[in-house]
């Protein structure tokens, strides 16, 4: 890969808003890794030890099946770490949105809940940093066009929409697959996604991040790219919602998730999205062409990308109409 800044430490954040790396990196489709995040790393500990019992405990005890990870050799969790339900959904709403105001159940495992609500509000606040550098590259970039634009800052915090989400891959077995992703290329939905660095078992005892595993992007210059953190780090991408609502200056950064080919070895990892609010009219500040993302041709299939959009949507017709792509594409729903 061309050689591309982007990791930042948070203490260099603030000198410049926006910052080179956090522009060069998203614009390039790279994630963005803010380093020395403090408070993290113990929480982080904590998941680590929790995230592999999931496997251990009925489905009903975990949350819901969203519909969009029918995987068997996946376990994961899906809940809000701000409140219980996001507004208050007539039944029409449920009918209607049921992606959207889905009710959400924490694992019945002692701290998880504790630890992920902890990590999020540290998340959060980093989040806000970012997107301050988001919406002012935005602003300088359309100039006049801007007046339509609207802030990411102020979306991130007053949305109730941000989700929390552990993933565990049970342990893999040699296989003739081996080149295939055990989560194929697609877009997150949400404006923003995070996560923590991932871990890595075999056998269940923990060891380093293999060559080439977990979230791999591919760039804007079509080269991979494979996330490796520290634990102190926290990296960033941008999901199709901010695609439109800043124009494709920040496009979507389509991501696999790899675990080679290794016997036994399994990954846990953490992450949380943050979404606009349900009636957010997802419009960009001027017109743009959606379909103008020939990197990506070939590698994430259009019925999961941004095609799904139609000007006036709300972030529930949206987040709805997206995940009917995701079940016609993986599922043949
Ligand atoms: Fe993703």
């Amino acid at each position: 890969m061309k050689n591309i800044a982007n990791k930042v430490h948070i203490s260099e954040l603030l000198k410049y808003v926006p910052h080179p790396v956090v522009v060069e990196s998203l614009t390039n489709k790279v994630p963005v890794v803010v380093q020395g995040v403090e408070g993290i790393a113990s929480q982080r500990e904590t998941l680590g030890k929790i995230i592999p019992k999931l496997q251990l405990i009925e489905q009903e005890e975990y949350g819901y099946h969203t519909g969009l990870l029918k995987n068997d050799n996946l376990v994961h969790t899906h809940v809000n770490p701000i409140i219980d339900q996001v507004a208050a959904p007539t039944p029409a709403d449920l009918t209607q949105y049921p992606e959207t105001y889905r009710k959400h159940c924490w694992p019945k495992l002692p701290g998880y809940r504790e630890a992920v609500k902890d990590i999020h509000s540290k998340i959060e606040r980093i989040a806000l940093i970012v997107s301050k550098h988001l919406d002012q590259h935005v602003i300088n970039t359309l100039k006049d066009g801007s007046h339509q634009y609207q802030s990411l800052e102020q979306m991130i915090k007053t949305s109730q929409m941000s989700t929390a989400r552990s993933f565990y891959y049970r342990e893999r077995r040699v296989s003739d697959d081996a080149n295939k992703p055990s989560f194929n290329y697609h877009y997150d939905r949400m404006n923003l996604s995070a996560c923590l660095k991932d871990f890595y078992y075999i056998k269940g005892n923990e060891v380093e991040q293999p060559e080439g595993a977990g979230l791999n992007y591919n760039t804007k210059s079509k080269e991979l790219y494979n996330l490796r953190l520290d634990e102190g780090d926290i990296g960033f991408h941008v999901g199709m919602s901010y695609h439109i609502l800043s124009a494709g200056i920040f496009p979507a950064q389509a991501h696999a998730v790899y675990l080679p080919n290794i016997n036994g070895l399994s990954r846990a990892s953490q992450a949380f999205f943050f979404s606009p609010s349900p009636l957010t009219l997802i419009v960009p500040p001027i017109n743009i062409d959606i379909n103008n993302m020939p990197e990506d041709d070939g590698v994430v299939p259009k019925h999961i990308g941004l095609i799904n959009w139609q000007p006036n949507m709300k972030y529930t017709d949206w987040n709805e109409a997206i995940v009917q792509g995701f079940k016609k594409v993986f599922f043949n729903e």
